[in-house]
């Protein structure tokens, strides 16, 4: 049956079947595919947590879309996983994410730019890779049904946050840069260990490097830091 939504996104075709990668066990699929489970309920948590630390009711009224979002999400990818068994513990990020040390504790712009631009800008490219890795058709069809959403998130925290980020002071900024960095490195290398062989071997410390490289030049696109701050937050 097909579920089309109000906001003209792909159709989801619940009709087709699960296709887990012939070269993948399927337990290692199913550990993978609940990494975009566990995000969605991490951004959900610190979604709820951001809306706490705001005053500002455009920003809250955003965020309460978000939350309404994030919980559709949430509720497509347990249905695709309950379809093949079980749901898999979440990744090292994942788990920073839910249990609150994504959670800046000076100005909420810092959390802003840890959820919609480092979780979130993750979270797509996650989603990315799985279609280029995975053949599953419905799971295409869930990632592309969100992906319009996620995409209009990221937006909302960029154009904030280039609005805002000028408001705090050069120390708290490279602070956040300095903070947001320690910790998605730490949480990367604790994922790396915990991947199966052929994903592990692909993540060493040049791929993690790179991965940082790309969050640095959103980062410093979006305001939060110079590249000569980056130099100095080094
Ligand atoms: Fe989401
Ligand atoms: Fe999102």
């Amino acid at each position: 049956m097909q579920a089309r939504n109000d906001r003209d996104e792909p159709a989801i075709d619940w009709s087709l079947p699960i296709t887990p990668p012939r070269w993948m066990p399927r337990r290692a699929y199913i550990t993978a595919v609940s990494q975009l489970y566990h995000g969605e309920v991490a951004t959900f948590t610190m979604c709820h947590n951001l809306r706490g630390l705001l005053s500002d009711a455009a920003t809250q009224q955003f965020l309460d879309t978000q939350i309404a979002d994030e919980a559709r999400h949430i509720d497509l990818y347990r249905r695709y996983l309950e379809r093949l068994g079980k749901i898999g513990p979440a990744e090292p990020t994942l788990e920073a994410a839910l249990d609150g040390r994504f959670v800046w504790p000076g100005s909420p712009l810092g959390t802003i730019v840890a959820v919609h631009v480092l979780l979130e800008g993750e979270g797509l490219r996650v989603q990315r890779e799985f279609g280029h890795w995975f053949p599953c058709r419905l799971l295409r069809s869930i990632n592309a049904n969100i992906s319009p959403d996620e995409a209009r998130h990221i937006a909302f925290g960029r154009r904030t946050l280039t609005a805002k980020l000028e408001t705090l002071t050069q120390d708290e900024r490279v602070e956040i840069y300095r903070w947001l960095e320690a910790l998605w490195r730490e949480c990367a290398v604790a994922a790396s260990n915990d991947l199966p062989g052929l994903i592990r071997l692909s993540m060493g410390r040049r791929w993690i490097n790179e991965r940082w490289d790309r969050h640095r030049r959103v980062l410093v696109q979006t305001g939060l830091v110079s590249e000569d701050e980056v130099r100095l937050a080094a």
